[in-house]
């Protein structure tokens, strides 16, 4: 509770000791002192209801949807349009039902409070395609690696509810490695037999009751997500997929799983050496197929590193996300470098299919070379913003990664910011371009649905500096309002030209309208 009550003191400056060495800043001892503000306004006592404006489900499978809305609680909704397949829960704001027929439903939401009430609109897209916006969530991968069990699962389901998450549109909860058993590991309780004599696959002690668990943060409105291999054996070791593909796909379904993370792992041993595309591709487009004929909406998401151009062909084999490089891990430093190299492969981006750079880790993560236990990021603050903006820009997934029972106000400010996740999420799907200015700088623009545009400016030098967008260089002319996003404040009217000072390592991030 307390951390939460920290994101609400927003403006209070933070004196944050960070070692940042591995950052190449000036430190004096071991540390700097880095003078750094919670940029997020609080969020208001009435109603704010967040979350995209399209949303794609497929006919005749189960619906659920939980409204994301900021205010104080009890909030009552309602839904004008409701097709009649579909229920709202008016006290939680969550949706469920039966997905209607192939069609486009025009909704408008609606949350009222003693303070005040919101509205807004939300299209159903009931036809073939899903995550028309990129997924959010949170994967337990880089907080937990192997220690990962049922009860923190439950635990991040709550704090997502609890800490205001689900309120500006994070929504599912994944399970990654090492929820199976497997032939030896440190933990007894992870070992012992993959599959019964069925051939279903067998989770371990650590997970006695899946149904029950997707159960749990199905009750809260959330959605569930599950990981395994085309392989023999996941990268951790445990039972992969191989050869119980369908009966894998049946079973996830079973349980009620919403996602799947499908890591190639020790497929490599059965692909050889010299990997054809077909090769490349043999695993995915049997699992996206089986998926597909299953009766539930199952967001896949491709983790094979970028490998056979990924991007030109995951759309192809019906996944919605597929993971661009290697893991991102603790070498935070890489996040400019991988965003840009995103950044060249933009045009492959679109609704229902995204470029995935890996997970957000701040607040409390753990160093994936270690396995370690979670520490507080070394990174420093502006660069958080930046990494937040980045991802944003580039319409990548927002899967936060660190412990959520250790979150605290200020990586709840970074994650929560719904004007900033308004850019990541917007219908349009665009993944940002760049303009390099110098070695240091350079800008990313993102056009949005409405016609503006939002653009990071981005420092990535040793002191702050000048980053200035040209009105020539983003093709507009004329008079544009300009408003800074993370302060949610507008700036006023610019002609030509925007300039800001962005702090070393930084990222000020605005939106151009007209
Ligand atoms: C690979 C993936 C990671 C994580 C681990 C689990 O390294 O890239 O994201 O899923 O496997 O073992």
């Amino acid at each position: 509770m307390k951390t939460i009550k920290a994101f609400a003191m927003s403006a209070a400056i933070l004196l944050i000791m960070t070692n940042m060495e591995s950052f190449g800043l000036e430190k004096s001892g071991n540390a700097v002192t880095e003078k750094t503000e919670i940029l997020t306004p609080k969020p208001l006592a009435k109603p704010r209801i967040n979350g995209p404006l399209v949303y794609g489900c497929r006919p005749g499978h189960p619906f659920i949807y939980r409204i994301p809305c900021q205010g104080e609680r009890p909030i009552h909704f309602e839904v004008k349009g409701l097709p009649k397949e579909l229920i709202l829960d008016k006290k939680s704001g969550i949706i469920t039902g039966k997905t209607p027929a192939k069609g486009e439903y025009d909704l408008i939401l609606e949350a009222k409070n003693s303070k005040g009430n919101d509205e807004r609109k939300l299209k159903l897209v009931a036809g073939d395609k899903l995550a028309l916006t990129p997924p959010m969530g949170w994967n337990h991968w880089y907080a937990h690696y192997d220690r990962i069990t049922d009860q923190m699962m439950r635990e991040a389901a709550d704090v997502m509810i609890s800490s205001g998450m689900a309120d500006v549109g994070y929504q599912f909860v994944n399970i990654d490695d090492c929820w199976m058993n497997a032939e030896k590991n440190n933990d007894p309780l992870r070992v012992g037999p993959l599959r019964n004599e069925q051939g279903n696959i067998i989770p371990n002690k650590h997970f006695p009751d899946m149904k029950g668990l997707t159960d749990y943060i199905h009750n809260k409105g959330l959605k569930a997500g599950i990981y395994t291999s085309p392989g023999p054996r996941t990268c951790g070791g445990f039972a992969g997929a191989w050869q119980h593909e369908e009966q894998d796909a049946q079973q996830f379904t079973n349980w009620g799983f919403d996602f799947l993370k499908y890591d190639w792992c020790s497929y490599g041993e059965l692909a050889g050496e010299k990997v054809t595309l077909d090769g490349y591709q043999k695993p995915y487009r049997q699992m996206g197929k089986i998926l597909k004929s299953k009766a539930r909406d199952i967001v896949f998401n491709l983790c094979q590193y970028g490998m056979g151009d990924v991007w030109k062909w995951g759309g192809e084999v019906d996944a919605h996300c597929w993971r661009t490089g290697g893991d991102l891990g603790f070498e935070l430093d890489r996040i400019f470098d991988v965003a840009l190299k995103n950044a060249e492969i933009g045009q492959y981006n679109k609704p229902g299919e995204w470029n995935d750079p890996d997970y957000i880790q701040i607040g409390w993560i753990g160093n994936a070379n270690k396995m370690g236990i979670p520490e507080l990021t070394p990174m420093p603050v502006n660069m958080q913003y930046a990494y937040m903006s980045l991802w944003c820009l580039l319409a990548a997934p927002l899967i936060y990664s660190g412990d959520m029972s250790k979150l605290d106000g200020l990586t709840l400010s970074i994650l929560c910011n719904h004007e900033v996740i308004g850019v990541n999420q917007d219908p349009l799907g665009k993944c940002g371009s760049v303009l390099k200015h110098n070695a240091d700088c350079f800008i990313m623009v993102k056009n949005l649905a409405d016609g503006s545009k939002s653009v990071g400016l981005f420092n990535r030098g040793k002191s702050a500096v000048d980053v200035t967008a040209e009105w020539a260089e983003l093709q507009i002319t004329g008079k544009h309002a300009v408003r800074d996003l993370w302060k949610q404040t507008d700036l006023g009217l610019y002609d030509q030209k925007f300039t800001a000072q962005v702090p070393s390592q930084g990222v000020v991030m605005i939106k151009i309208s007209k």
